[in-house]
């Protein structure tokens, strides 16, 4: 009799275990994003779905939870281990069980938006249709997984500007869509997406894997598998919300502990700071007292590469790790291929600056080399360029290299010693040329 009471109570405790408790019954609401596609990306979608993995193991219920990814990593012809998605070295599966809101073309910066700001209608008959539903007192979590530049985010399509991203918090802020919300952001240049941008709104915490102006880095490179795990930041916020007890960890703490164990790219918080009094539990929910905190040992991580050299860091292990000639002779080839582009890109942009500057080699040096930041005034300059380098040059879903590039352009607005109107002339006039005489591959 005794006996069978504590089985129930115990089972009671573990199905209602909540460690966390919002004021007024608030919920914890949670959209991941994963924006790349393609092999070479495994790790942007492997550090979502652990991050699924993990709202999960802290009792946050799939109707709370809303994933966006492409969904072509676990059944990919190149993954060996089909079905299967690990995000560290001999790391478990994080694929299983992750819901599939939206996946392919679905995950595209229109739908995303329409999503975070709950926009039901304009999502009706579009993969799950689920929108965040979250009101004025509950706590959005946000993970955004991808690739990035100055001001913009990618997602496999198509890119989401800084400003369009503000306009939907405010529009969140105007609907009382939230009390707090949290937004966890791995991208290159991920600060850009938020400094002078983001006002310091009150319950808006951002926590970014880069500064303004830097790479983030990929990590984890599995030889068996033949790509990156995983991101230094992500999986560095992950390990630790792991390991720590979250439900007595601020994410003050949080952002300190990732911002010294992420040494390849400075870790910013940006927004109302004051929140990083509260603990990770009211964002990320927390495992139920009795179950044990993961003890692993810490993998060291010593094979960081900046995220753009990717590509080319998986053909150059791909080479090392090759016997077959012929197999040496083709990953040689694609390399070659592969730097010849890259060197193309930035010729296109050198070429573009000195036609601008008359060939004053000077100027053209000092705009290459400036650390300029984006402000409300100019973005609108930035983002015509941009938009106009993608669209006649090089296509940023099919060249994220280029991507690499638009400091530049950044920097031509900043300093506005040219017109929008004379920088999209050379565009045009030098990108046509380009296309007619060398063939992209
Ligand atoms: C995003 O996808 C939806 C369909 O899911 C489509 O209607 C919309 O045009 C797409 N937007 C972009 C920018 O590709
Ligand atoms: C939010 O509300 C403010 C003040 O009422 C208004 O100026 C702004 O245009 C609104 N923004 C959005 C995106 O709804
Ligand atoms: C919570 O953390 C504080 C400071 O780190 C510590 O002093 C306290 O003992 C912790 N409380 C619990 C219940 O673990
Ligand atoms: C970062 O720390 C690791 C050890 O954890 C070390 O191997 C690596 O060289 C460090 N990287 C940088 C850029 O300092």
């Amino acid at each position: 009799m005794m006996f069978a009471y504590w089985i129930v109570s115990a089972l009671v405790f573990a199905s209602t275990g909540h460690c966390y408790h919002l004021p007024g019954g608030g919920k914890i609401w949670a959209l991941l994003v994963a924006g790349s596609s393609g092999y070479d990306n495994y790790r942007h979608q492997a550090d979502v779905c652990h991050a699924y993995q993990i709202l999960h193991e802290n009792d946050i219920p799939d109707e709370n939870i809303i994933v966006m990814m492409y969904d072509d990593i676990a059944y990919n012809e190149e993954n060996p281990r089909q079905g299967v998605i690990i995000n560290r070295p001999h790391g478990h599966d994080v694929y299983r069980g992750v819901p599939k809101d939206y996946t392919g073309d679905d995950v595209n910066s229109t739908n995303f938006l329409k999503i975070l700001t709950g926009d039901e209608d304009g999502m009706s008959g579009i993969g799950s249709g689920r929108v965040l539903k979250s009101g004025p007192n509950d706590h959005v979590f946000v993970n955004f997984v991808d690739h990035g530049a100055p001001g913009l985010v990618a997602f496999p399509n198509d890119e989401l500007y800084a400003n369009d991203l503000e306009a939907a918090l405010q529009k969140m802020v105007n609907n009382s869509q939230f009390a707090k919300l949290v937004l966890f952001v791995e991208a290159c240049e991920s600060g850009s997406m938020f400094e002078n941008i983001l006002p310091d709104y009150e319950n808006i915490f951002v926590m970014t894997a880069a500064d303004p102006h830097e790479s983030s880095y990929a990590c984890y490179y599995d030889e068996t598998l033949s790509t990156y795990l995983g991101d230094v930041f992500s999986v560095k916020w992950m390990e630790d919300v792991e390991e720590q007890d979250i439900s007595n960890e601020s994410l003050h703490h949080l952002f300190e502990e990732v911002r010294y164990e992420t040494n390849t790219s400075h870790v910013e918080e940006y927004g109302d700071l004051d929140l990083g009094a509260l603990h990770v539990s009211k964002f990320l929910g927390d495992r139920s007292e009795d179950s044990l905190k993961t003890n692993r040992t810490p993998v060291s991580i010593e094979d960081a590469v900046p995220s753009h050299h990717v590509p080319l860091a998986i053909l150059q292990r791909k080479l090392e790790a090759a016997t077959d000639p012929d197999v040496k002779e083709e990953l040689k080839f694609k390399i070659h291929k592969m730097l010849k582009l890259r060197r193309q890109i930035e010729n296109t942009m050198k070429f573009i600056l000195h036609s601008l500057f008359d060939e004053d080699q000077i100027r053209v040096q000092s705009i290459m080399d400036a650390k300029h930041s984006l402000t409300p005034e100019n973005f609108g300059c930035y983002r015509k360029l941009a938009t106009h380098f993608s669209d006649r040059c090089y296509k940023f879903s099919e060249n994220p290299y280029a991507l690499r590039q638009l400091y530049i352009l950044k920097n031509l607005c900043v300093e506005g010693a040219v017109t929008e109107v004379e920088v999209m002339t050379e565009m045009d006039q030098i990108c046509a040329n380009m296309h007619a005489h060398v063939r992209i591959v």
